[in-house]
This record gives C-alpha cells, structure tokens and sequence, in this order.
C-alpha cells in the first residue's frame, strides 16, 4: 500500500475552498430525482443530466472530486469523452460508488446493513483502469428508542471496514460513509448519542483492520434535530454539537470530514458547514460531499428541457460557490440574494 499516494489523494480531495459532487444515485434513486421533474429515466436521460453537471465551466474552482455510478464511470459526454476523462482533464478527481445498496438485516425490525464485498477485489481494480481514484460505500441507521441497535451499529462498521481495507490495497482512498438518517421527531441529543455510538465502532473497525487513517476520508451526517421534530436546533447549536461529537470521536489523522447534505434545504447545508469552518482551525478540513444540496436547484431549473442547460449550469455552479465559501466560514445568506439579482 502506498500511504503517501492515498494521502495525496484525500488531501486533494479536501484543499481548501473545494469539495465533492455526490453524483452517484443508483438507478432506482436518480429515476425519483428525474420523476419529480417529469422526465423519464433512460440511460440517455441520465447521460444528458451528468454531462451538464460535468461539463458545467468554472465549477472545477469549487469541486475537486465527483462520485459517479457504475453505469455513469462507463458513459461519456456528446462528443464521446468519456466522463472520467473529461473530469480529469479539469483536474477534477473521478471516484465511485462501490455499495450495492442498504437492504433489510436479518432479525431486525426494519434495520439495514450494506451489501457489496463479494468480489470487490475484482471491481476496485476494474474502476480503478476506468479512471476512479477514490470509492464510497453507505451504511445506514435510523433514530428510534431501540435504534440503532448494537447488531446493527458493528455489523456496519465491519462491513465499512472490509470495503475500507480493500479500497487501499487497491490504491483508492475509501469515503467512509455512516449516515445516521435525520428523519423524525428526535431531539439533536438523540441523534448526537446515535452518531457517536456510530463512529466509535467505525473507527474502532478501521484501526482492527489495519487502515491507515491518513489515506481515508469520513462522510457523516450533521448532528440535527429530526426534520419532523417541532422544536428545531439552530444553526449555531449544530455546528456546536456536531463538532463536538466529531472531536471525540475522529481520529486527528483523518485529512477531511465530507458532510452529505441527508436532505436537508440547500441554504440550512451551505449555513451548517459555514458554521463549523468559522470555529476553526479544526484538526481534520470540514468539507462537503453533497448530492442533493448541489443539485436540487440545477435539476429543478433543467426539467429535461435543452434550452434550460444553462440556466441548470448556473444554478449548480451558484451551489458550489457558496459551499466553497463556507469551507472558509466566508458564507453569509445575503450571498444567496445577491446572486438571484445579480
Ligand atoms: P446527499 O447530500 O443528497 O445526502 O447525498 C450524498 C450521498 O452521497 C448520499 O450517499
């Protein structure tokens, strides 16, 4: 294993005033992502979607790495670039979703573990010659008195753990990724409790099966009160909390922290994130890997329609500059306003 290399990588993934596009929905997701925008899902649907984020000029000054799909690292733009190439050549880094998904753990009610170890030895090295420098695996876990239960936390963990090992034998820096679901009515304690019952056996995982921290990424979920909870925390009590959690939990080593947006506004991720940075310096880059809340305003302002391209463009290229200034505490909501006027 080549730890400088990994390193060198992770740290490129978190330089600052950059971060990550997650673009990586499987099948089944990007279909209800084109569903509520009235295009159908067809493999050329899907391309055309990509190639505008891909092909968005000037968004490589914010993203430094994006997440695609096994179908998606195999497509290519109109003019027959394939798509790890043409971010490549932005210097954009290409990485890949290597689960197979959440599916029901046995003996549970309603819990997940992830799939997707059987013959990813073979996979790693096939997407590593397509271009992937980095990977991303998700586990899930959902907030209730009994939940997450301990079955369900270390079954995880280990799984993250074995994808984790595979990833830098194969010279890919693993995105580990535990996503403790905000859905709900729970208290931002609860999800605190949950979050770093979480990450203690993630990183308990890791350090068993021999990871070097240095060469590895974490993408957690923010510590929030539940999305249907009627009593919200603040931004500031978030960034509070979650750093908080993180600081016990993650080893200093770790090079970067990549929140995932986990559905919450556009404007509530970019502010959660600015508040972290400006408590800084921290040990680890606070970053962003965001799939919906880089995207959302883009897919609305495309509805499948070729004149809209660019409008799309400039909405996700809007996202990503204000997730930039966050990495930095420089964002501020009248930056919001300014653009819808400018
Ligand atoms: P969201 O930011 O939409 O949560 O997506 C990030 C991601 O990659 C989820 O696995």
């Amino acid at each position: 294993m080549d730890v400088q290399q990994l390193q060198s990588t992770a740290q490129a993934l978190v330089v600052e005033g950059k971060g990550i596009l997650a673009a990586d929905e499987s099948t089944g997701t990007i279909k209800k992502r084109l569903d509520s925008i009235g295009v159908e899902s067809t493999e050329e649907t899907r391309r055309a979607y990509r190639e505008l984020l891909f092909t968005t000029e000037g968004a490589e000054e914010f993203i430094s790495g994006v997440i695609l799909y096994d179908e998606t690292i195999r497509q290519s733009a109109s003019d027959g670039t394939p798509f790890p190439k043409l971010l490549a050549s932005k210097g954009v880094i290409p990485g890949i979703k290597v689960d197979t998904g959440a599916k029901p753990l046995a003996l549970t009610d309603g819990e997940t573990i992830t799939e997707g170890l059987d013959g990813l030895r073979d996979r790693l090295e096939e997407y590593r010659e397509l271009g992937a420098r980095f990977a991303k695996w998700r586990a899930t876990y959902s907030i209730a008195h009994d939940k997450p239960s301990e079955y369900c936390v270390w079954t995880n963990a280990h799984a993250l753990a074995r994808y984790a090992a595979l990833c830098q034998e194969a010279g890919l820096v693993p995105i580990v990724e535990p996503e403790v679901l905000q859905d709900g009515t729970h208290t931002i304690a609860e999800s605190r409790k949950a979050t770093g019952r979480v990450l203690q056996a993630v990183y308990t995982e890791l350090h068993d099966q021999r990871l070097d921290f240095r060469g590895t990424l974490l993408k957690p979920n923010m510590v929030l009160s539940g999305y249907d909870a009627s009593d919200r925390a603040s931004a500031d009590e978030v960034a509070d909390v979650t750093l908080e959690c993180l600081y016990k939990h993650v080893p200093a080593a770790v090079p970067g922290i990549v929140f995932l947006s986990g559905g919450q506004s556009d404007e509530d991720a970019t502010a959660h994130l600015n508040a972290m940075n400006a408590r800084g310096p921290h040990p680890w880059q606070l970053s962003f890997s965001y799939g919906r809340a880089l995207q959302a305003p883009a897919l609305k302002a495309w509805g499948g329609k070729e004149e809209s391209v660019e409008a799309a463009q400039r909405a996700y290229y809007h996202r990503a500059k204000m997730n930039s200034a966050a990495r930095t505490g420089m964002y501020a909501p009248e930056m919001e306003r300014q653009a819808v006027t400018a």
